[in-house]
């Protein structure tokens, strides 16, 4: 089965490649997919979100990371996905995912949305935390992964 991780993913935390790890055991070919998202406010790039996700699935066999634009049901029948994998954290993500779900569901019921819970360590976790507590000079080294870490200081640093 071919499933569709997507999200904003800027930056990547911990808590969602918990979620990529989990999702490749379930799925055969699982894609990592970039929204192109303009009404969030990013501190990255879809190609750089695109980049530092490619570096951390690197050697996971059935993980592809690309980005999309447009509906995503779209893009999952583009894919000839069958599932979309979402990562709940808490009964606060369920309404709006609840939301999500159903709309796709109406939009294309061939597609099934699959929710996992997040690892209890990473449930506090959001991408916007993780940029304010490096903004304000914090370590976010327990949040995110190495190669997330130095990409943001980089930007820090104005590199
Ligand atoms: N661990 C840690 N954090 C997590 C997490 C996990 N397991 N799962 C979600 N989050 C956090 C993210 O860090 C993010 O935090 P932020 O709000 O501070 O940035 C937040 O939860 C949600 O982000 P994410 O999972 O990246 O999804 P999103 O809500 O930004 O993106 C899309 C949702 C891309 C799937 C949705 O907007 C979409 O489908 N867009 C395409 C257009 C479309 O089809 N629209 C109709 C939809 S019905």
């Amino acid at each position: 089965m071919i499933a569709i991780y997507p999200g904003s993913f800027d930056p990547p935390t911990l808590g969602h490649i918990d979620i990529i790890h989990r999702a490749m055991g379930i799925a055969t070919t699982l894609i990592v997919a970039v929204a192109i998202n303009p009404a969030k406010s990013l501190m990255f790039s879809p190609d750089e979100r695109v980049e530092m996700l490619a570096a951390i699935c690197k050697g996971m066999p059935n993980v592809q990371v690309t980005q999309f634009s447009g509906l995503l049901v779209d893009f999952a029948r583009a894919q000839g996905a069958k599932a979309i994998i979402r990562g709940l954290r808490a009964v606060s993500d369920f309404e709006y995912e609840f939301q999500m779900a159903l709309a796709n569901r109406l939009m294309d019921d061939s597609i099934e949305t699959l929710f996992i819970s997040t690892n209890a360590q990473y449930s506090c976790l959001s991408s916007s935390l993780v940029k304010e507590i490096a903004k304000l000079g914090g370590d976010p080294s327990a949040m995110v992964h190495k190669i997330v870490l130095n990409k943001m200081l980089q930007k820090s640093a104005g590199l």
